[in-house]
Formats: structure tokens, C-alpha cells, sequence
């Protein structure tokens, strides 16, 4: 690496910050970024950055409210001088608007991407929805690092679940979940949802009789409203399986919906400290880390402007 990075957080980001700088290492810069009371935005970049390449952590959960201080913060960083300036994203938002499914819609994935890329040099972040784009390269003109969960997840299931029965909501879902049953040496079924709007979703579960005496573990990537998470355990709470454990990559748990899911009768729920919350059991800092390092320092022979590690 040319140079040890400087890295700078967005409010609230403290924690995956502190960690990233620890492990990649890199030295922390600081920023003030707080609201007037009229809503508007004050960012002041302290920290000199005077050619160096500089890791903001932004994870981008909440990304309308975000949007406008990581705008004026990067501006501020330019201004200080930072030679490169990568995102680590750990949540990567409105990735699910991947189609124009009725006319007249904004195609947001794509808007969303054309705005990060004109701010930043760089991006990397953790498992993207992806399901009509097959990479990033699809969408984003930087190059991006994407970062798999799967082999964290799985370690944390094959520590702390005894005979698991990993489920998958929907064939979105397969491909992943049965990379995690595969490093987790569990078995693994996926069931088939319909959605029929953004609270209420509607699932099969197939007989899962040839697992009975295992523990049901849910894994999806994203926990948003946690509606399909909900609606998978009430019907295998009303089957008398045990309290699934839940497992999300990215627990966004909008509103209330993590007490909601907790009241429908899930055991243990848990996710990677993609996006800040209580339930973060599954640290996922060594892996950004490397993809981070790898993106401001790449191999000589390195000519992915997208890539999985
Ligand atoms: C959808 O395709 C994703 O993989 C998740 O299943 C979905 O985002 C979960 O959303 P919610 O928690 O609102 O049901």
C-alpha cells in the first residue's frame, strides 16, 4: 500500500471505523458532520489528507438520509487534498429495484449506483442483493470489491447450532444459502415465497419431516421489514418446530420489526456487523479489510475493475 490510509467515518459508523482502522490498519482521521437545527448539513474535514488515499466507512442503511453528508463529506475530503477515496459499504442500499417492473418506475439500483460512482474512487461492501445483475460491473463504473458473509456465517452456525436445518425464504436465496449449508456441513431447503407488497409476503413451507430433530435455521441476506422472516416461523412454530434461530446478513429491522419477529417466535437472531445493531454477532471486519487493502493496493497482475475474492 502506498502509504497507510487515512480513514474517516459517516455518524454512527464508529464502531465498524475503530475496527477497520485496528485491522488494515489505518491511521483515523477526523470529521464533523452534525445538522443545523433546520435540518440542513455542517461538514468540516479536520484532518489534512494532502495526497494520501483515504477509507470512508459509509454503510449505507439509511441512504436518503445519508446521501447529502456523504455528497458534502467527500467534497470536503477532495478539498483537503485525499489522492483516492474509497467507500467501505458494508450494506449497499437499493439494490432490490433492479427492473422496471410497472411502467414509469425509476430503475433506483441504477440512479444509486451512477451517484456513488461520481463521489467515490472505490467501493466495497458485503454481499449485494444481486439477482437481475449478476455483478456490480453491471452497474457501477469504480471498481468494487464484493465480500462474501457465507463462510463467516457458516462458522457461526457450525459454533453455536446443533444440527442444523438451514432455510432459505425464496430461490433468490438458493444460491446462497447453499454455499453456507455446504462450509456449514448441514443440510439446507428453500422455500418459495410471493410477495404481494412491502409488508406482506406469503410462504410455502414443504414438509420437512426427513429433518425432524434438527434446529431451523432461517438465513436470508437482507432482514427488512422482517416479514418473511415472521411469516417462515409462524408457520413452523404452528408445525411444532423449535424457536428458529434467524440469521441475516444485513439487519436493516425497519420499525419494530426485530421485537416483531422476537413475539413470532424466533429463537436466537443474529447478523454481521454490516449494518449497526444489537443482534451484530458475526464480525466481518478481516474480509473488508482484505478486499480494501486489495483495492488500494492491488496485485500487479490485478485487471478486475470488479471483483470476488
Ligand atoms: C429479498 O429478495 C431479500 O432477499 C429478502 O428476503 C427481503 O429483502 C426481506 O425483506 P423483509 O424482511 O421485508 O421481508
Amino acid at each position: 500500500m502506498s502509504g497507510m490510509p487515512l480513514l474517516f467515518e459517516m455518524p454512527g459508523q464508529e464502531p465498524l471505523a475503530s475496527r477497520l482502522a485496528r485491522v488494515l490498519p489505518a491511521e483515523r482521521g477526523r470529521m464533523e458532520i452534525r445538522h443545523f437545527p433546520d435540518g440542513e448539513t455542517y461538514v468540516r474535514v479536520d484532518s489534512p489528507c494532502d495526497g494520501r488515499d483515504v477509507v470512508l466507512a459509509a454503510t449505507l442503511a439509511q441512504p436518503d438520509a445519508l446521501a447529502l453528508p456523504l455528497l458534502f463529506a467527500v467534497r470536503g475530503l477532495r478539498d483537503r487534498g485525499a489522492r483516492r477515496i474509497v467507500l467501505a459499504a458494508p450494506y449497499l442500499a437499493y439494490m432490490r429495484q433492479d427492473v422496471r417492473f410497472r411502467p414509469g418506475e425509476v430503475v433506483t439500483s441504477m440512479v444509486f449506483a451512477d451517484f456513488l460512482g461520481a463521489l467515490a474512487d472505490g467501493l466495497v461492501t458485503v454481499d449485494p442483493h444481486l439477482h437481475r445483475y449478476h455483478s456490480l460491473a453491471e452497474l457501477y463504473r469504480v471498481p468494487a470489491r464484493v465480500v462474501h458473509a457465507a463462510p463467516a456465517v457458516a462458522s457461526w452456525i457450525a459454533d453455536h447450532v446443533t444440527a442444523p436445518l438451514l432455510i432459505g425464504p425464496d430461490s433468490e436465496s438458493e444460491q446462497w444459502v447453499s454455499d453456507v449449508a455446504g462450509l456449514a456441513r448441514a443440510p439446507h431447503v428453500v422455500l418459495s415465497k410471493t410477495r404481494r407488497g412491502d409488508r406482506d409476503v406469503e410462504i410455502e413451507v414443504p414438509p420437512l419431516e426427513p429433518w425432524s430433530g434438527r434446529t431451523p435455521v432461517l438465513v436470508d441476506d437482507i432482514v427488512s421489514t422482517a416479514g418473511t422472516m415472521i411469516e417462515t416461523v409462524t408457520h413452523l412454530r404452528r408445525a411444532r418446530y423449535p424457536a428458529p434461530v434467524c440469521v441475516g446478513v444485513h439487519g436493516l429491522f425497519a420499525g419494530d420489526a426485530y421485537a416483531a419477529l422476537k413475539r413470532a417466535g424466533a429463537g436466537t437472531i443474529v447478523t454481521a456487523n454490516t449494518v449497526p445493531h444489537p443482534s451484530n454477532r458475526i464480525d466481518l471486519t478481516e474480509v473488508l479489510a482484505g478486499a480494501l487493502r486489495e483495492l488500494l493496493d492491488p496485485p500487479p497482475d490485478d485487471s478486475a475493475s470488479e471483483t470476488v475474492p
